[in-house]
């Protein structure tokens, strides 16, 4: 990897307060003109990068704003409760109608629409169950030009992010697999960001910007104390609470 894109990355890493600062400040120092982010929901980020970044001339906004049966996520609302969000997204958006493409659809549905190489910059904050993961990365890294990126949200350092109800969040470490599969670095950074460079020249290598990521076992997560504490603690708040009271005595 050309090392100065290893130090952009690293500067922007260290200095950010917030996610939305991480991301506007490496699209603007990598020169980064045309991004497509998956998962745009009301369209926070999507806005935040249009307005920080006003080199960037093409911003692919791709999301099907539908329920959608076989995802197991709280953002997965009601066709109605879709219809608003999908609307704030566009009208949080319309200052810049004329670099936005709006792709009303999933992830494999668009990824048929985007040609091979055409993107500087795909950011996945879609569906991040296992099935989502791997169909968002294997689906869009294809779209990046070489040398340019990958990256995405939810990177946490527990696959356990919601509650029982929920499948568990697996962008890592499936993240790191990936980067592996293809050869390429990898990035773990603050805000629960990670980054992937188009670049299977440099080989595959796993930076870590932030700290937790020592391990990405799964081994430990799913043992079966483990799972039997978060079971209880979500049948019997109280007496989770009282666990972790005494335990920091
Ligand atoms: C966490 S929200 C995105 C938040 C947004 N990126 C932001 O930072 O403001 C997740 C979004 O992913 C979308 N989504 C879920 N499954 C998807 C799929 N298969 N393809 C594309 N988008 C999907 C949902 O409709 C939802 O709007």
């Amino acid at each position: 990897m050309a090392t100065h894109h290893r130090d952009i990355i690293t500067r922007c890493a260290a200095g950010a307060p917030s996610r939305n600062a991480l991301w506007s400040a490496f699209v603007r120092e990598a020169g980064i003109r045309s991004v497509a982010e998956v998962g745009v929901w009301k369209g926070h980020f999507a806005e935040h990068l249009l307005r920080e970044c006003p080199d960037v001339s093409r911003y692919v906004m791709i999301d099907p704003w539908r329920h959608l049966a076989d995802w197991e996520k709280p953002y997965n609302v009601s066709d109605v409760a879709f219809e608003d969000v999908y609307a704030e997204a566009m009208s949080r958006t319309d200052f810049a109608a004329s670099r936005r493409e709006v792709l009303r659809e999933t992830t494999r549905e668009a990824a048929a629409r985007l040609d091979d190489g055409s993107l500087d910059f795909v950011y996945v904050d879609g569906d991040h169950t296992l099935r989502g993961i791997t169909i968002d990365l294997v689906s869009t890294f294809a779209k990046v030009k070489p040398g340019g990126f990958l990256g995405g949200d939810d990177f946490t350092r527990s696959v356990w992010q919601h509650d029982e109800r929920y499948e568990p969040t697996m962008v890592c470490p499936l993240a790191v697999y990936f980067a592996e599969a293809v050869n390429c670095p990898i990035y773990a950074l603050p805000h629960q960001q990670f980054l992937i460079v188009n670049d299977p020249a440099a080989g595959f290598d796993f930076i870590r910007l932030a700290p937790g990521y020592e391990t990405v076992s799964l081994r430990r997560q799913f043992a079966a104390g483990t799972v039997l504490k978060r079971a209880i603690g979500s049948r019997f708040p109280a007496l989770a609470g009282l666990w972790s009271r005494l335990k920091s005595k």
